[in-house]
């Protein structure tokens, strides 16, 4: 059977990405923040997971305000990388994994998740930083990618705990599709951040350290905080951590934080990152 082994929380900031397309992954600036995923490089070449699924959002490349679904899996053999303003990124096609990404569309529905099926999709740098941050430069990406796009872009957001809810089912899923898959699932965006209005530049580090400590330790009370609270301490641009939560539903009650990495700033936004191992 296939099995959720582990879980990897990581910010998806896209000045991230371009300072990787454009070789500055040694600036002073950028330095620090590059040392800080190689541990997490290691990490995800010995681990060899068989599939990545990848909860992050899209922002407005894939879809626009025409189209707003609040949960879009995709289905596809492959997505390529969107074009999002300064021409597409030079990052190897994501190649998906059609068979497990409808079992996991079915099961969902059945399960009384009715998210949208997407059979035709560009994912932008929410998608293609984490790869990057967690994979180096390879020529293609290890594995398949089952990108998973959470609308946190135009209210209303989930909430925190359907978010949840919607990761134990995914859980549920994967754990009943007949094949003997290891599958790693990503959960991005955040930390904290705004990047627009009178607040621009709001970074709640003390916020950020609580909610790194409760992912392992007691996700319940990250999943009872309402979007407001979320958009008052964590910036509006912060909603986006509901989507790591989406990543700690699918991992057991019972795990263990194997890495940790903070740093501010990156662009406009705090970094935050974990790796997260089942224990079973
Ligand atoms: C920025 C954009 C993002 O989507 C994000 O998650 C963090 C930062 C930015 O433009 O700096
Ligand atoms: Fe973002």
């Amino acid at each position: 059977m296939a099995r959720i082994i582990a879980g990897v929380a990581t910010s998806h900031v896209p000045a991230i990405g371009a300072a990787i397309d454009n070789g500055k992954t040694e600036d002073p600036y950028w330095q620090p923040l590059f040392a800080g995923y190689q541990p997490s490089q290691k990490w995800m070449r010995e681990t060899k997971p068989d599939v990545v699924i990848l909860v992050y959002n899209d922002h407005a490349s894939a879809f626009s305000l025409e189209m707003i679904p609040t949960f879009a899996l995709g289905c596809a053999a492959e997505f390529a990388p969107a074009d999002e303003g300064w021409g597409p990124r030079p990052v190897p096609v994501v190649q998906g994994h059609p068979e497990l990404a409808w079992h996991m569309a079915q099961s969902l529905v059945l399960d009384e998740f009715d998210i949208t099926i997407v059979n035709k999709m560009d994912v932008d740098h929410g998608l293609t930083v984490p790869l990057s941050l967690m994979c180096g430069q390879p020529e293609a990406w290890p594995c398949p990618v089952i990108p998973l796009a959470v609308n946190v872009v135009q209210y209303p957001p989930p909430t925190a705990h359907r978010c949840y809810m919607l990761g134990k089912a995914i859980k549920k899923a994967v754990a009943s599709f007949d094949r003997d898959l290891r599958v790693v699932i990503f959960g991005t965006g955040g930390m904290s951040h705004q990047l627009q209005g009178p607040r621009a530049g709001l970074i709640n580090s003390a916020f950020d350290q609580a909610f790194l400590n409760n992912l392992t330790k007691d996700p319940e009370a990250l999943v009872r905080m309402s979007a407001v609270e979320y958009l008052r301490e964590a910036g509006s641009e912060g909603i986006e951590l509901v989507m790591w939560l989406i990543m700690r539903g699918a991992l057991d009650d019972e795990v263990e934080e194997v890495y940790r990495f903070y740093r501010v700033p990156a662009s406009n936004t705090a970094v935050g990152h974990m790796i997260i191992e089942n224990k079973g």
